[in-house]
This record gives structure tokens, C-alpha cells and sequence, in this order.
């Protein structure tokens, strides 16, 4: 059995899993309402409620599956990419844990946890496939062809989608993370009511840009009633749809570029009901088989980190006392 910790953003959560993967316990502290006040995460606030909410939790995964501290054969934490100081609370834990339990310890990548979290829930064990990592901070895609061998095939070169969505709400006045908010009002409004700039949609290029979606909607502000519902939702609805179309289409020409037939997806923004709809009715015509982390395993979470460890631990993979935390850790 492994015990993983996640705190590289917002999100404080400990998880435990067998050796296998098999998920035991996991749970999640949100700060979302404590951040919710300043319109976005503030580092330093994170961390001190990452050291308030890490003890509690490990002993609450532990009750829940029913295992001593002595059970756990490895410790493990995400070490990047994320916030510097949010990283070394958990890592510190699990390490100070791994000392006091003369167990190994292992430090996870947070995008690697999220890659694989689309094999978990019995959708396993990770195998070849072109994966769509869409989260708050990262939009990539990669070619994997087992665990630890990954290609990145393209990335964004400036906002991640989860950014973009949540800058995007942010102007239109949505409250933080505004993803969710513009998923609800998306599915109230018309997809085609604005015509908002799709970027490198040349049917070649894999990288992704947000920044001009960002700035043909802040041009369009003043010509918006945001106090009508209607309004509102046709704008979402027309941000929601041009981010989708271009995460979809340059998924399935990744997929094709690679000849693989197995395509996943994974973080926050994998959650989105209008990506989800598009994704499964896009693969369905081009014969592509789509595994779809399940929701409560796409935003930060610690089953992810323990699912991940476990792939690692099963290789003979462990890491030294002394690694470090890496805000830029790449994939
Ligand atoms: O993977 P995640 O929990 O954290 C990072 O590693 O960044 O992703 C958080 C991102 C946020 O930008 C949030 O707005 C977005 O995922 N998100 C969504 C939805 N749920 C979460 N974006 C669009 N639609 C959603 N339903
Ligand atoms: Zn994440």
C-alpha cells in the first residue's frame, strides 16, 4: 500500500492505494471559498492552510481504509510543477513520514498523475495512447507509449485552457475558478451567437494558443448587457465552444499523426460537459476509443498521485530524501 499527498496548487489531499493502483481512500480539502475572495490563488494563504489541512487528512485516509501508518510501504508527494511553497508542504510530510516509518519515499509529477488518472476506475493499466492534458495551468499533448515514456507533441504557448476559461469569467464578472461557472451558464446559451478566434486551426500545427480569445472578448465587453442571463449565456457558450473546437480537433490529429486509436483526457478542464459532449461525439466518427478521467479524479486530486506512485513503486522506482520541488518540474 502507498500513501500519496497532493498540494501543489489550492487543493490539499491525501490518498491511499495498493500496490496495484487500486484506490482505498482518498480525500480532498478545497480552499476554493478561501480564495474565491481575492478572484484567484494566493500562494502564501495556500500554504498556510496546506499545513493546517495535511495532518488531519493522512490520519482521515488511514481511518477510512482501515490501515495502520505501519501498513504503508512508500510515501509519496507531488514535487511539481506548482507553487513553490504549496510543493514543499506536502513533500515535507510524506518525507518526514517516510523517515519516521524507515519507508521509501517517491516524488510524483503532477502532470503525470493527471496523464494516468484516465486508466484508473478499472480503465487500466496505462498503455499507448495520445493523451489531451487540460488543466489550469497546463494545456498539452503527449504520446505515450508506456509509463515514463512520453513525447510532448504540443503545448500551449501562452494561457492554459483552464486560464483561459477562468480569465475569460473573471471579465464577464463569473466568480473564481470561473470553469465551472462558464460550463453552467454555457449550457443556457448559443454556441454561434459571437464568433470568437480559433488559433493554429491549420490542420497542422499542435500547439495552442488562448491570448487572442482572450482579447476579442475583452473587445467585445462593451458591446455586451453581462446584467441580461441571455447575454451572458451566449457568451459563454461561444467562449466555451471555441475553446472545445480547438482542443478536439487537435487532439484527433495528434491522434492521427501518432496512428494511435486509443486517445485520453485528463485535468481540471476535462470535467467541461460541452468538451465531454464534443470529445465523445468526434471520436465516435473517427473510430477512436476516448477514456475520459472520471470528474472527481480530474481536478487535483491525491488518487491521481497514488495511482501514479504505484505505476512508478511497481518498476522498482523510488526518490531520494533530498529531491527536490520543482515549480517548472517538466513532464
Ligand atoms: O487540474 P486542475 O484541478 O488544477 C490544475 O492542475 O490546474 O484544473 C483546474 C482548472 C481551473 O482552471 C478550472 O476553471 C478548470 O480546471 N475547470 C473547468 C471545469 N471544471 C474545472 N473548466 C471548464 N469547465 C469545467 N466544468
Ligand atoms: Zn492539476
Amino acid at each position: 500500500m502507498l500513501l500519496a499527498l497532493e498540494s501543489s496548487c489550492d487543493e490539499t489531499a491525501a490518498a491511499i492505494c495498493t500496490a496495484e493502483g487500486d484506490i482505498l481512500a482518498s480525500s480532498v480539502a478545497s480552499q476554493i471559498e478561501i480564495h474565491r475572495k481575492f478572484g484567484g490563488v494566493v500562494p502564501e494563504v495556500a500554504s498556510r492552510n496546506h499545513i493546517l489541512h495535511v495532518r488531519p487528512l493522512v490520519e482521515q485516509v488511514l481511518a477510512e481504509a482501515q490501515v495502520k501508518l505501519g501498513d504503508i510501504q512508500a510515501f509519496a508527494a507531488t514535487s511539481g510543477p506548482g507553487l513553490v511553497s504549496s510543493l514543499l508542504i506536502g513533500t515535507s510530510m510524506a518525507k518526514a513520514l517516510a523517515v519516521a516509518e524507515s519507508k521509501p519515499f517517491l516524488a510524483v509529477n503532477h502532470m503525470e498523475g493527471h496523464l494516468l488518472s484516465p486508466f484508473m476506475a478499472g480503465n487500466g493499466p496505462p498503455r499507448r495512447s495520445v493523451a489531451l492534458i487540460v488543466s489550469g495551468g497546463h494545456t498539452m499533448l503527449i504520446h505515450m507509449t508506456g509509463v515514463g515514456e512520453y513525447r510532448l507533441l504540443g503545448r500551449t504557448r501562452d494561457d492554459a485552457a483552464g486560464e483561459a476559461f477562468d480569465k475569460i469569467a473573471k471579465m464577464i464578472g463569473l466568480p473564481y475558478p470561473g470553469g465551472p461557472e462558464i460550463d453552467k451558464m454555457a449550457a443556457k446559451g448559443r454556441a454561434d451567437a459571437h464568433s470568437f478566434p480559433r488559433s493554429f486551426m491549420d490542420g497542422e500545427s499542435l500547439e495552442f494558443s488562448f491570448s487572442g480569445l482572450k482579447t476579442a472578448v475583452l473587445y467585445e465587453l462593451p458591446k455586451l448587457d453581462l446584467k441580461s442571463e441571455s447575454s451572458l449565456a451566449d457568451v459563454c457558450a461561444s467562449v466555451q465552444e471555441a475553446i472545445c473546437e480547438v482542443l478536439v480537433e487537435k487532439l484527433v490529429l495528434a491522434a492521427k499523426r501518432c496512428r494511435e486509436k486509443l486517445v485520453t483526457v485528463s485535468g481540471g478542464v476535462s470535467c467541461n460537459r460541452g468538451l465531454r459532449a464534443k470529445l465523445t461525439a468526434r471520436c465516435a466518427k473517427e473510430g477512436l476509443t476516448l477514456l475520459l478521467a472520471r470528474p472527481d479524479l480530474s481536478t487535483d486530486n491525491a488518487a491521481m498521485i497514488a495511482y501514479a506512485a504505484a505505476q512508478r513503486f511497481q518498476l522498482g522506482h523510488t526518490s531520494p530524501l533530498e529531491a527536490d520541488v520543482d515549480p517548472n518540474l517538466p513532464l
